[in-house]
């Protein structure tokens, strides 16, 4: 059954490049091989991740999430069926918090931070829509 799951996390330590190749690294090795697609964003400590693929897959990437010391205060804020995979084309895209993405952040903020720990599923999944459409992601 395809579901899919959106978490927020923050930061437990400054990040460097070599930790986000390193998780990139991972989410390409590992993703592919369980079937999971998705894509995740980066901004001012926050991390946002969806997921999507098969329930036990998709839980089982969550539960091995949840024990990374890289990051803390994990918590889900979006989880459900879906008809079928939007980040088909990803095992896992990274979405920086480059400046050419800074308006997008902000259209979906409720205030002039970007904090998904406080959106609502309605205004999340309009987010995720439109990373889809027009972000520019990188390498
Ligand atoms: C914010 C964040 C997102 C991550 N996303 C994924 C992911 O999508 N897939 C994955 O396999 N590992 C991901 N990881 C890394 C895992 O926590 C874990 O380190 C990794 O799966 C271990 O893989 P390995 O046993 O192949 O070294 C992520 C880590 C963080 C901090």
């Amino acid at each position: 059954m395809l579901i899919q799951l959106t978490y927020a996390s923050r930061t437990a330590r400054i990040l460097g490049p070599a930790d986000i190749k390193d998780i990139l690294g991972a989410s390409q090795r590992n993703n592919a091989r369980a079937g999971i697609t998705g894509a995740l964003c980066l901004n001012h400590g926050i991390f946002l991740q969806q997921l999507e693929g098969d329930r036990a897959a998709v839980n089982a990437l969550y539960h091995r999430l949840l024990k990374d010391s890289r990051h803390k205060d994990t918590a889900v804020l979006d989880f459900g069926e879906i008809p079928y995979r939007r980040f088909s084309n990803w095992s896992m895209g990274l979405l920086g918090s480059v400046e050419a993405n800074r308006q997008l952040f902000l259209k979906y903020s409720s205030s002039s931070e970007f904090d998904p720990f406080s959106m609502n599923t309605l205004t999340l999944r309009s987010f995720f829509d439109e990373i889809l459409q027009n972000v520019r992601w990188l390498e």
